[in-house]
């Protein structure tokens, strides 16, 4: 089999090589622990305009895999990464169409740095490579490669959710976008919802290609060790006294409007109005790092999130007890898995997710003869999987505080029992298995 190239518009900070944190960087650092790899994409970092005649690629190796990155300028990053990617596509695919603020010379953008990706690549390329491009970043990154004839087997997987061609349709361009998704040999989607929802967009656009379902892991057997091994870091410690006994509810989100936020912290309020033997007696600790903090709905988001914090805590808090602890920073990987474990309850209620990997991290983290309880939507693409969790519409604040409190009360073995069956899944379908699968796919395909 050849080398595998993996391309995506995120690549970890070179300082985050060997640890990764984020969705797909921590997947796909997980995935390409196997045989010689190139990983290009964006460096994170920005140029001027007049910089960008003589960018060049650069280059980083670290273990088995070969880092090339490239620098966007700032119109780039503006108009291809805040823009196009992140105030168009992300809204719509997550079905949040209104949410879309759609300029067409932010199109123009999105294009050519498609094609910049293309050109930069293709000198790095050689004949055997299996090429596999990820996300809503590079949709027409495959046909950019094809145009410049490269004939390598290209499989493209997408980490969100693809909405209904009704909705989809919305996006001027969108039959397009369709049309250029025939570069590829594998289409990946995290749910049969997604992929039977880009088929139907494929039939109704007359395009000739097809999309498989490839659901996304972690890795549950080094995340599991991180979190038992973290129980008695110092912390870790300081979070179990600062508790004094109360049980812990913990929500763990980069913080974006997919992750209904807003309507968990609603939830949280009608639980402590309905439920107020409860006041005083848990706490809920929320960590939600600012995300493309630059991106106008994300600032209002944030702006919503301080207020409705500050309200709860001015409204229910005590001289002595805090309702939210929120935190808007990340937390390093191996506390935020120690802090899993020491949770009773987990809050996962995203609006939409394309999988949603914390919601795994939390059962692996689970200790087997205690763990904690799962409240998850029935929007994350995990939700299929992991029906032994309390399942929950995040739009219903009254049906979060019920699981709330149901899961605080829950005994014993209707804990181990849930988390018995939530388990195998978590261990079954890896960040591994995931790449392998689709890999394998990838490298079974004939072109021509
Ligand atoms: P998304 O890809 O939309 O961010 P996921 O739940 O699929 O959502 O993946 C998020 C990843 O980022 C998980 O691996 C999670 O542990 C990590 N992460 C989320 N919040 C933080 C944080 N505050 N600090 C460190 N890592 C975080
Ligand atoms: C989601 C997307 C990824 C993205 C990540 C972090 O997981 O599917 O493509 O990298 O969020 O977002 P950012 O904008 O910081 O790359």
């Amino acid at each position: 089999m050849g080398r595998l190239v993996v391309v995506s518009n995120r690549v970890p900070a070179p300082r985050d090589r060997h640890q990764p944190a984020g969705g797909l960087a921590v997947a796909l650092r997980d995935a390409l622990s196997e045989g010689q790899c190139l990983w290009f994409g964006w460096s994170g970092q920005q140029i001027s305009e007049h910089e960008q005649e003589d960018r060049d690629v650069s280059i980083d190796h670290v273990e088995n895999v070969t880092y090339a990155t490239i620098d966007l300028t700032h119109a780039e990053f503006d108009g291809f990464y805040q823009k196009y990617s992140n105030a168009i596509l992300w809204p719509l695919c997550h079905y949040r169409a209104g949410l879309m603020e759609y300029n067409r010379k932010d199109r123009e953008v999105y294009l050519s740095v498609n094609e910049l990706f293309a050109q930069k690549l293709l000198p790095l390329l050689k004949p055997d490579d299996l090429i596999w491009i990820h996300d809503y970043h590079l949709f027409p990154l495959g046909q950019a490669l094809r145009d410049l004839g490269v004939t390598s087997p290209i499989g493209f997987f997408l980490h969100i959710p693809f909405p209904p061609w009704s909705l989809m349709k919305a996006l001027p361009g969108g039959a397009r976008l369709m049309q250029n998704m025939q570069a590829y040999d594998v289409i990946g989607l995290q749910t049969e919802d997604d992929a039977r929802n880009m088929n139907d967009g494929f039939s109704i656009c007359g395009v000739k290609a097809r999309a498989q379902v490839f659901p996304i892991g972690i890795d549950p057997e080094s995340f599991a060790e991180q979190a038992k091994a973290g129980e008695n870091v110092a912390e870790v410690e300081r979070l179990r006294e600062s508790l004094a006994g109360k049980p812990l509810i913990i929500g763990v989100d980069r913080l974006d409007y997919s992750k209904g936020l807003p309507e968990r912290l609603k939830g949280y309020e009608t639980f402590l109005q309905r439920y107020p033997e409860h006041r005083g007696k848990v706490v809920y600790l929320q960590i939600a790092p600012v995300s493309r903090g630059d991106v106008e709905e994300y600032r209002l988001l944030k702006q919503g999130l301080d207020e409705a914090v500050g309200r709860i805590n001015g409204s229910y808090g005590d001289f002595d007890w805090t309702p939210v602890r929120y935190i808007t920073h990340p937390v390093p990987r191996h506390l935020l898995a120690a802090f899993y474990r020491l949770a009773n309850v987990a809050l996962v209620t995203p609006l939409r997710d394309g999988m949603n990997l914390v919601a795994k991290e939390y059962v692996a983290a689970q200790n087997k003869d205690d763990p904690g309880v799962l409240i998850l939507s029935h929007f994350a693409g995990a939700a299929p999987e992991m029906e032994d969790a309390l399942l929950v519409n995040p739009h219903d604040a009254d049906e979060i505080a019920e699981a709330l409190h149901k899961a605080l009360a829950m005994p014993q073995a209707e804990r181990r029992s849930r988390w018995a069956l939530l388990q195998p899944d978590v261990w079954r379908v890896t960040a591994g298995s995931w790449a392998r699968d689709f890999i394998s796919t990838l490298a079974k395909v004939k072109r021509g």
